[in-house]
């Protein structure tokens, strides 16, 4: 790696050597510097560039024998003798080990409890430093068990839908694996969503059951997580037993004959609990997901083929060594919290460290702390709280001493060159890898990472595909291109890890992922490959937008604007934002007589986050008399974009428009100019 030139004296300020080292920084990756694997890396991975190239080449030519050998690496009931019945095109349908059974929460507990029952599980750390625990695979398995006890004596039974709505707590975990092991289907809601969203997505999978706690802490702030529940549930009523958590020990309200206490039912039920023998194409969970149109999808993943591809994946993407404290700073709420805290980690016989706080409190060295009390080897985040904490400067990352990290991780949007040289300087000192992993929440599991005793890195690329995965970039209108190119990405054949369906709307599922190419699967990013063959992920091609890592659909903002009586229309795109990565930008055209205002501003922001969560707040709000529409009425989001992202020379064409005097209108009132 090339070494950072001496600064001197008049950059003792940590802010000001932050952005030295950031301008400096940006100039090395215009050449595509190369990092290659670390010597000492290299010789204890468990993946090498040329049993990558190796592995990769056979799983192409031989899916049937690279994966049917792989799948061996978890436990099954009845071995499978069919590996793959895939087609994209016509009655699309995804099976992998079809006629194989096996127990997810099996795999990840009972089968390690001879070898490591006293080892590290899980370790929780709370919001508050002074608040940890340690779980052994022993331990977890015994509440596991006893919590399958408790819904199965409520009679949960396999196939229900049940929803969790919980911080980052253990029993989160508990409950995950609680389901797997009776064959229950779990929906995970992200605790920050808001009563009506939580509402949505118990009555879209017609849920019974719904898993909460008291009240969640981030940050030292309470979350009102059984209020919120029983606002949801004031409209949902397939939802017989709710199971509340007791957290905080914040003042709820129990509804009796519907609310028990957690930790009542367990206290009662026995510790010993026969799991189910499932199909490998049973369902395992429901993930919603926001998409470019209508309400959020429910994500389908199965047993067998996801357990198999998130246990891999886990294990060569970070290198995995037995004895490895991993940490992956995501919240179960998301897929990565699925696939990389639970059940990748869980399957491995690893210690995976589950975080209840946030990167800034009680200061911003806070993960770095972390890392050093429990000596984490492995650490995996997201560019947005890199970006976040570079702003900071080294003083709080300095401070720390991080001796115990080996390999960084990022996910969930594209990283910038800036933050991965910051996150390679100052947070691994130089010395430790980084895996940018693409992936969605579709897929499972990662795609397209670097394997880190394999692949030299280049900053801001998610360089290569996992094994038996095939990436093409298509142009506009589906043809391929070949060699150094960019457009659209695609995935040409399946993976054991990717969705299977929509729950209960397979026609939606067929429309949004292998419609636009036919035959394909359409994962809705841009991409780009170099000369080298290392994939670029540029974002979202569609009408999602990443907002810190986190998936927005911009319609779903745009119907909960247009529910608030003062608004007649509303438009939203995404813009570029420093620590976001995008940020929300409405455009939104006020009812006649209504006059735009500062507190009408807020009011709507304030709207947006009671309808959705917080996530969803709109940064920027610009008033629009009038929006840029095509003669038939079509919202020409393009022109929306360029205006937000204040490139006013890009406009394009338009000519087409019902109105071009619109544009020149909302150039004239772009945010950031009045
Ligand atoms: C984006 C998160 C660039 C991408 C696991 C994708 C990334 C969407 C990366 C999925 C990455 C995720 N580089 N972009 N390393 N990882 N994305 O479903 O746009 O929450 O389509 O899954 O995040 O987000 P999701």
């Amino acid at each position: 790696m090339r070494r950072r030139a001496d600064r001197g004296a008049a950059l003792a300020d940590p802010r000001e050597r932050a952005r030295a080292a950031i301008r400096e920084a940006s100039v090395t990756t215009t050449d595509n510097t190369l990092f290659p694997v670390p010597a000492d890396f290299a010789k204890s991975a468990l993946i090498n560039d040329d049993t990558y190239q190796k592995w990769y080449d056979r799983s192409i030519t031989d899916p049937e024998g690279f994966w049917g050998e792989h799948a061996k690496r978890i436990d099954w009931i009845r071995p499978f003798t069919k590996v793959k019945d895939v087609s994209f095109t016509g009655d699309v349908h995804i099976k992998w080990f079809e006629d194989g059974t096996l127990n997810v929460a099996a795999n990840c507990l009972d089968r390690h409890l001879d070898e490591r029952g006293d080892q590290t599980a899980i370790i929780w750390e709370g919001d508050s430093p002074d608040e940890s625990e340690h779980i052994t695979y022993r331990d977890l398995h015994e509440r596991v068990c006893r919590l399958a006890n408790a819904m199965e004596g409520l009679g949960i039974k396999k196939g229900d839908r049940v929803t969790i709505y919980l911080p980052m707590i253990p029993e989160a975990a508990v409950a995950m694996l609680a389901c797997a092991r009776i064959g229950a289907i779990h929906s995970i809601v992200f605790g920050g969503f808001s009563p009506d969203s939580l509402a949505g997505r118990i009555q879209d999978c017609d849920s019974n059951v719904l898993i909460t706690a008291d009240e969640g802490l981030r940050g030292g702030r309470k979350v009102p997580l059984k209020v919120n529940a029983d606002k949801a549930l004031e409209t949902s009523w397939s939802v017989k037993h709710v199971i509340v958590v007791k957290r905080t020990g914040g003042d709820i309200h129990m509804v009796s004959g519907r609310d028990y206490w957690y930790h009542d039912l367990v206290a009662k039920a026995s510790p010993e609990h026969k799991p189910a023998e499932q199909n490998a194409e049973d369902p395992l969970f429901i993930l919603y997901t926001s998409g470019s149109t209508g309400k959020p999808k429910g994500v389908l993943h199965t047993t067998g083929g996801y357990l198999v591809y998130a246990a891999m994946t886990h294990q060569y993407v970070f290198d995995y060594h037995e004895g490895d404290v991993y940490w992956c700073t995501a919240d179960v709420g998301w897929v990565t919290g699925h696939s990389y805290i639970v059940y990748g980690p869980l399957a491995n016989g690893a210690t995976t460290l589950m975080f209840e706080g946030i990167p800034n409190y009680p200061d911003s060295s806070r993960f770095w702390q972390v890392v050093d009390k429990h000596k984490v080897n492995i650490f995996y985040t997201a560019p947005t709280a890199i970006r976040a904490l570079m702003r900071e400067g080294e003083g709080p990352v300095k401070k720390t001493s991080r001796q115990s990290l080996r390999l960084l991780g990022s996910v969930g949007e594209p990283i910038n060159p800036e933050a991965w040289l910051w996150y390679h300087s100052v947070v691994g000192d130089g010395r430790c890898p980084i895996v940018d992993t693409w992936w969605q929440t579709e897929t499972g599991g990662i795609l397209i990472s670097p394997l880190p005793g394999a692949t030299a890195l280049k900053p801001g690329s998610a360089t290569k595909p996992f094994f038996g995965v095939k990436p093409m970039i298509v142009d506009a209108a589906g043809g391929e291109l070949t060699g150094a190119t960019e457009g659209n990405l695609c995935i040409t054949d399946a993976w054991p890890g990717m969705m299977r369906t929509v729950y209960g709307d397979h026609e939606r599922f067929v429309q949004t992922y292998f419609s636009t190419y036919r035959g394909y699967y359409f994962t809705g990013d841009g991409c780009r490959r170099d000369e080298d063959g290392y994939y670029w992920i540029t974002g979202r091609v569609d009408d999602v937008i990443n907002v810190s890592g986190h998936r927005m659909g911009t319609a779903e903002v745009e119907s909960a604007l247009v529910a608030h009586p003062k608004v007649a229309e509303a438009a939203v795109v995404g813009y570029p934002h420093d620590i976001k990565g995008q940020g929300i930008y409405a455009y939104v055209t006020l009812v006649n007589g209504v006059h735009p205002s500062e507190d009408l501003r807020k009011e709507l922001v304030g709207w947006v986050r009671k309808e959705i969560g917080p996530i969803a707040s709109p940064d920027l709000i610009q008033w629009a008399p009038g929006l840029p529409k095509t003669r038939s009425g079509k919202i020409m989001r393009r022109i929306l974009r360029k205006i937000a992202a204040n490139e006013y020379d890009a406009l394009g064409d338009i000519s087409t428009l019902a109105d071009p005097t619109v544009v020149e209108d909302l150039v004239d009132n772009r945010m950031n100019r009045v």
